[in-house]
C-alpha cells in the first residue's frame, strides 16, 4: 500500500503516509469505477468512503496545525475545504445524474493528481514543521495524540 505514495511525496510520518496511501488507493479505485462500471451505486459507495476518510484525515492534520500554531494553517485548511467541496460536487453529480457526468467531472478533477499536488504543496511542509517542533520520533508522532478520526463535519 505504501507504493501508492511516490517516495518524494512521503512525509516520513507513518500515520500520515499510510492515510495518504489509502486516500490515493480509494481515489484511483473510484476513477476506475467511474470509467468502467455500470453501477452508480458501487461508485457512490466508494465515493462516500473516500469522502469520510478524507474528512477524518484532514481533521487530524488540522488538529495538529491548530495545536502547534502552524503558520500556514489557514491556507492549508482552505486547500482541504476546496477538496471537500469538490468531493461534494462529485457526489451530487453521481447521485443525481449517474456515471456519465460523474465521469466527466472526475476527469476534470483527476482526484489522485489533486491529492498528490496537495501532499506536495502542503503536507510535506506540515510534516517538516512537525519534525522541527520535536513532535515526531523516527516515523511516529509522539506524546500528544490527535483525536480519533471524527465523523464528516457535513
Ligand atoms: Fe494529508
Ligand atoms: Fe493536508
Amino acid at each position: 500500500m505504501a507504493d501508492e505514495v511516490p517516495a518524494e511525496l512521503r512525509t516520513g510520518i507513518a500515520l500520515i503516509d499510510s492515510q495518504h496511501a489509502e486516500l490515493l488507493r480509494l481515489g484511483r479505485e473510484l476513477m476506475i469505477l467511474l470509467r468502467d462500471s455500470n453501477s452508480p451505486d458501487v461508485a457512490f459507495r466508494i465515493l462516500s468512503v473516500l469522502t469520510g476518510y478524507a474528512h477524518a484525515h484532514f481533521g487530524i492534520e488540522e488538529e495538529w496545525m491548530e495545536r502547534l500554531d502552524y503558520p500556514d494553517r489557514l491556507a492549508h485548511r482552505a486547500a482541504h475545504d476546496a477538496f471537500k467541496q469538490e468531493l461534494r460536487l462529485l457526489e451530487e453529480e453521481v447521485s443525481n445524474l449517474g456515471l456519465a457526468t460523474g465521469l466527466g467531472r472526475s476527469l476534470r478533477l483527476l482526484l489522485p493528481d489533486l491529492l498528490l499536488t496537495h501532499i506536495g504543496q502542503h503536507d510535506t511542509r506540515l510534516a517538516a514543521f512537525l519534525r522541527a517542533k520535536g513532535v515526531v520520533e523516527g516515523d511516529q508522532l509522539k506524546s500528544t495524540t490527535p483525536p480519533a478520526p471524527s465523523a464528516p463535519d457535513s
